[in-house]
């Protein structure tokens, strides 16, 4: 690889701090609750703009709420994997939450998935629920990878899909198991033709599954899903439960709205399905 792409690498794998910063602010704040964001990140020095925290409540709970809605359809006898996962806490709450896939898969950088095997090594809320999750054989954990009985983290390029395919099998991945995909802000970082062909390897590779990304496009159709809806995140914003968003408008005091609308106008979630199953994926929205 050129220096010239290496530094473009380096510049992604920095907005995986980014994230996960502003994301530690605003669980600070309140927007939402998540106790193990802490042991990640520590807390951001200065204020984040009222607009960005909630542009990130927006994302967040609109992800949440299309991952719940999957894990109900599926009764939890599924799998998720993360694309592009970076420094995110979802197998965390979802083991609290008792609402565990099958197994659940992270794929990031190699250099980003060191730094995370690093804190959940040495931080015991972190590893004593892998631990509680994982049976059998001795759970395997190397600089670059982590598999548990529920929880894989992989270091991979998502531009490399037949190495990231191998790895992914070989920590148990089942293409016939329904499959939650999701890319949360990770596809816009990839040229054109990767993320396209990310997608087209999703849909040709898993019958029964479902694609979330977030972001700002949607070429689900043209790439091998069934079915595909995109919202804006202005919708998905006023979709979500009312009081909770009431609850979140009083945190801070928001100056002006109209940066907010303009900042959730750039984004949307789009999902796409493949139902070999029949499961009713189509029917999930907001
Ligand atoms: C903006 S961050 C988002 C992280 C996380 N999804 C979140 O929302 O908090 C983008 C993530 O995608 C990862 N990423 C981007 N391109 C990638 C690639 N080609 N291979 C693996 N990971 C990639 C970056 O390393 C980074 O962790």
């Amino acid at each position: 690889m050129s220096s010239e792409s290496d530094t473009a690498d380096e510049a992604v794998r920095g907005t995986c701090d980014d994230a996960s910063i502003c994301k530690r602010f605003a669980v600070s704040v309140g927007y939402w609750k998540d106790p193990y964001m802490q042991y990640f990140v520590r807390q951001a020095k200065e204020r984040k703009a009222p607009e960005i925290n909630r542009g990130y409540y927006a994302r967040v709970q609109g992800v949440s709420q299309l991952l719940c809605a999957f894990l109900k359809k599926t009764e939890c006898n599924c799998q998720i994997i993360k694309l592009g996962a970076g420094l995110d806490t979802t197998f965390w709450r979802l083991k609290d939450e008792n609402l565990l896939p099958k197994k659940y898969f992270e794929v990031d950088f190699p250099a980003i998935v060191s730094r995370k095997l690093h804190n959940i090594k040495s931080k015991p809320p972190l590893s004593k629920p892998i631990m509680e999750t994982h049976n059998g054989d001795s759970l395997l954990i190397d600089a670059y990878s982590l598999d548990s009985a529920r929880y894989s983290i992989l270091g991979a390029d998502l531009r490399n899909l037949k190495d990231m395919e191998e790895k992914l099998k070989k920590v148990g991945m089942d293409p016939q198991l329904p499959t939650l995909l999701v890319a949360e802000c990770v596809l816009v970082y990839m040229s054109p033709e990767k993320s396209a062909s990310l997608l087209k390897w999703a849909g040709d590779t898993f019958p029964t599954a479902m694609f979330v990304n977030y972001e700002q496009m949607d070429r689900l159709l043209s790439n091998g899903w069934e079915a595909a809806d995109a919202w804006d995140m202005i919708r998905v914003y006023s979709s979500l439960p009312q009081n909770d968003v009431a609850r979140i408008e009083k945190l801070e005091f928001l100056d002006e709205r109209e940066l907010l609308e303009q900042l959730l106008l750039h984004y949307c979630i789009s999902w796409g399905t493949k139902d070999s199953l029949h499961l009713g994926l189509a029917e999930i929205t907001f």
